[in-house]
């Protein structure tokens, strides 16, 4: 494997722990995707000695830019070495009790090392010392594991799961992002031992779950979720979306498959997070509003409004970030709908007006989004579909070119209302402030600061007020 450390750190780790009398190696995750060749910015060493002694040291040979963080409760210690976050830790021998996965640790050997680790492929360490520099300390046949794309647990993998929990969402994101399988006993022991997530944080799960979200067909760690019975735990919205219910012999389509296959369709094109948590949650309210209605069908009327309400409730149980990253996300699962309506009615200016006012800059996302959306199997309707898509993108182009809807604020605002009729704030401000809006992306009005004034001027009069101050451009 030398020839898999050209960095220079590998030679400097070399040296130090050579001055200090101690074995070194490099382990865990850089080893497995420099085989894989995924880039890796996290390089784990592990001595047999003190990890912390071991990176000081590091650290003054790297210079005085380089500063060690020690995390004394866990005997590790961290240095930021250019884009590589370098972490250091003494060999360790771990035994766990059974209400935490904080396991007790004593000083160990290479192999007690070894040991504790999830997985085969994880589990291998290539030597840093001088006399066998390079050489791959493989015990569990990881590199085999590696060629075949097998996730094996060096242990009894009832053990190794029980131990830590946070594993049984390891493989599975580790099978998603790599495409590789989790074998047999594995799965066993998960369905065994999925109970025992919930000693796991929130935090680390949701990091577990972008990871499969990030990866490039989250299908296949979602439907992991699913046949363990993990995802009936930590996310049962998404389970309730599984299964299809007949009357008269109708059915509707299985909606948990349906957002798998839209979330696969939208990563095919976005790397953003965000965005295909939007297609995740898209038909996320479809069980609670689907009705049979007797001539029509199933329908799931509302599931956009009602949907979108459930997303802060769902981040906030997942401990995913209740901020502007949330609100995008309602914003798409409100909006979701709303091209296709488009698409299936004649286009007028004022739909596409109000579209754009409403998904402002995420209009390409929310158009991507719809895109996603169609998963019909019928060829002549995909093409049918795209075909009115198209014909509302053009649209959308056209209006935000005359209307420059897209960052657009109205322009009379209640400051204005209040100022003009010499009014305080009420309820009335607001009516009249909306009416001009309304006006505008109705198409009754020009997008135009004086055909706004005077039309509020017209609305004033028609709820009594009488302008005292003429402030038409704004100026009193
Ligand atoms: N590890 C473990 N059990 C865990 C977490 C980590 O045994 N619950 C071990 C594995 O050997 C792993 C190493 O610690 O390779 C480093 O863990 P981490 O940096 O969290 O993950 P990586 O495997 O490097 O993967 P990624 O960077 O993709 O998260």
């Amino acid at each position: 494997m030398k020839d898999k450390l050209t960095h220079p750190i590998f030679k400097i780790v070399s040296d130090c722990s050579e001055e200090m009398g101690i074995h070194a190696f490099v382990v865990g995750g850089w080893v497995r995707d420099v085989i894989l060749n995924r880039p890796c910015k996290d390089i784990d060493f592990v001595c047999v000695g003190s990890g912390i002694e071991l990176a000081e040291r590091v650290a003054k040979k790297l210079g005085d830019d380089y500063h060690v963080t020690v995390y004394k409760n866990f005997g590790t210690a961290n240095i930021k070495y250019g884009e590589f976050d370098i972490e250091f830790v003494g060999a360790r021998k771990e035994s766990y009790s059974r209400g935490s996965r904080n396991p007790i640790v004593e000083d160990g050997t290479l192999e007690d090392d070894q040991n504790r680790r999830d997985f085969s492929i994880n589990a291998m360490a290539i030597s840093l010392s001088k006399d066998n520099y390079g050489e791959l300390m493989d015990p569990f046949r990881g590199i085999k594991d590696l060629e075949e794309k097998n996730l094996r647990t060096p242990l009894d993998p009832d053990i190794t799961y029980s131990d830590d929990p946070l594993r049984m969402m390891r493989v599975i994101r580790f099978a998603s992002q790599l495409n590789f399988n989790i074998e047999e006993n594995s799965f066993d022991a998960i369905l065994k031992n999925k109970e025992r997530i919930k000693i796991v944080s929130k935090e680390r799960i949701a990091d577990e779950l972008n990871k499969v979200i990030l990866s490039s067909k989250p299908s296949v760690g979602f439907k992991l979720l699913f046949d363990s019975g993990l995802l009936h735990i930590i996310f049962p919205q998404l389970v309730h979306l599984h299964g299809v219910d007949y009357v008269d012999g109708k059915g509707h389509k299985d909606n948990f498959y349906h957002t798998l296959e839209v979330l696969d369709n939208i990563s095919r094109n976005t790397n953003d997070l965000w965005l295909r948590w939007a297609a995740l949650l898209h038909d996320i309210a479809k069980p609670q509003t689907k009705r049979f209605e007797q001539g029509h069908g199933w329908t799931f009327h509302g599931h956009e409004d009602k949907g979108s309400r459930m997303v802060p409730k769902i981040f906030a149980e997942l401990k995913l970030p209740q901020n502007e990253k949330m609100k995008y996300v309602q914003k798409l699962v409100l909006l979701h709908l709303r091209p296709i309506v488009l698409a299936k009615n004649e286009v007028t200016d004022s739909a596409v007006r109000r579209l754009l006012f409403e998904a402002g800059n995420d209009i390409d996302d929310l158009m991507m989004l719809c895109d996603a959306d169609i998963t019909s199997k019928n060829p002549e309707k995909v093409k049918r579909y795209l075909r009115n898509f198209e014909i509302v993108r053009t649209k959308l182009k056209e209006v935000e070119e005359t209307d420059k809807i897209r960052n657009w604020q109205p322009p009379i605002t209640g400051e204005v209302v209040m100022k003009t009729f010499g009014i305080p704030p009420s309820k009335k401000v607001g009516i009249i402030k909306d009416a001009v809006r309304e006006a505008i992306l109705d198409g009754i009005i020009s997008n135009e600061y004086e055909k706004a004034f005077q039309f509020m001027l017209e609305k004033g009069k028609e709820l009594g007020f009488i302008a005292v101050n003429n402030i038409f451009s704004g100026k009193e």
